[in-house]
């Protein structure tokens, strides 16, 4: 848990980047820090570990008050993203994951362990990769390897800087999806810094979001999406708030409202998707093969029903525009 209390950053007289902030994020939960370039996403974030002094207040990590951690404890507590993977280019991969093992004493054997068990996380073969180099790795490899490299010493808080932003957007996705796997099985505390509406939304249990470094809304995003609290929160996530929302709703939170269509079998060649997929992944495989139905399958790949665009566009109008407008008038 790390919770902010009155926590203001004044970086000189006229610049004050962050004002009297409070909020708390859970264990094992996900905050994205969400907000216009320059509202205070990074200056909070390098206050948590310390390379920002705090100028009133402060941030407690798991009970203790960070100013009261010292360097190596801090180490070990807080793990630390930055934006272009940070990796140093005349060390090998396994060299760049275990600084941080290494400073705080592991042996050998430890390492080499733990070297194994994150490469086998992300997918990467460790035996192939342990003597190469960065520059010998895709910008996603890398990337990958920058998110390990702050797992190694398996700190129970990770802050993390836009750590995808530098990627495509294919890649992106395909590395959210993977983060957000191994997040279901290590359970981190984790400050997300993203500028992305979509990435917060996919990412984040909770948002803050952020304008001149106060807080607009703290919240779900399912809740921001639906009952913004102000002008700002509503403007920010733009007038196609609908269709945002839709990737926060599946098929099968369709199917339970409304039910599936049934299979016709006429149509040949049509695409399966999984009931636990997103309504807009579904709307755009719909689109793109621009086809009447796609078969909708469970988990154990039986083909369940077929989902049409009449029918996202009949949930959207009752379960997601009908909270929207509800919202409005509210
Ligand atoms: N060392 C510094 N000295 C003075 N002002 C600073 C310093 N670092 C940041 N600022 C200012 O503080 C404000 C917040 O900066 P910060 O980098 O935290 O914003 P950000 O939300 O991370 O922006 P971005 O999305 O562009 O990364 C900005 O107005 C910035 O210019
Ligand atoms: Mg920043």
């Amino acid at each position: 848990m790390i919770t902010f209390n009155h926590v203001t950053k004044r970086y000189n007289e006229e610049k004050t980047a962050v004002k009297d902030l409070n909020f708390t994020v859970e264990k094992g939960n996900i905050v994205v820090l969400l907000g216009p370039s320059g509202c205070g996403k990074t200056t909070l974030l390098r206050m948590v570990n310390r390379l920002e002094s705090i100028s009133e207040g402060n941030i407690v990590i798991n009970e203790q008050d960070s100013m009261d951690l010292n360097a190596i404890e801090l180490r070990r507590k807080v793990g630390y993203v930055i934006q272009s993977n940070g990796l140093f280019p005349n060390m090998t991969i396994e060299e760049n994951v275990m600084i941080v093992p290494d400073l705080l004493g592991w042996t050998k054997k430890e390492k080499r362990e733990r070297f194994d068990y994150l490469m086998k996380l992300i997918g990467l073969d460790p035996k192939i990769y342990r003597k190469r180099f960065p520059h010998e790795l895709s910008g996603g490899q890398q990337q990958r390897i920058g998110v390990v490299r702050a797992l190694a010493a398996d700190p129970p808080v990770m802050l993390m800087d836009e750590p995808f932003g530098a990627l495509d957007p294919i890649i992106r996705e395909k590395i959210q999806d993977e983060f957000l796997q191994i997040q279901r099985e290590v359970k981190k505390t984790i400050l997300f810094v993203s500028h992305d509406i979509d990435e917060a939304i996919k990412m984040g249990d909770k948002i803050v979001l952020l304008r001149d470094g106060e807080i607009m809304q703290y919240d779900t995003p399912s809740e921001m999406l639906t009952h913004p609290k102000n002008e700002f929160v509503s403007q920010f996530f733009g007038k196609d708030r609908a269709i945002k929302s839709l990737s926060l709703h599946t098929v099968k939170n369709l199917q339970e409202v409304i039910g599936l269509a049934h299979i016709d079998d006429a149509i040949e060649d049509t695409k399966t998707i999984n009931v636990n997929q997103d309504l807009r992944n579904t709307i755009s495989m719909l689109l793109n093969q621009e086809a009447d139905q796609v078969i909708v399958t469970d988990d154990q790949g039986e083909r369940i029903g077929s989902i049409t665009i009449d029918l996202v566009q009949k949930y959207l109008h009752f379960e997601i525009k009908g909270k929207l407008s509800v919202s409005q008038e509210g």
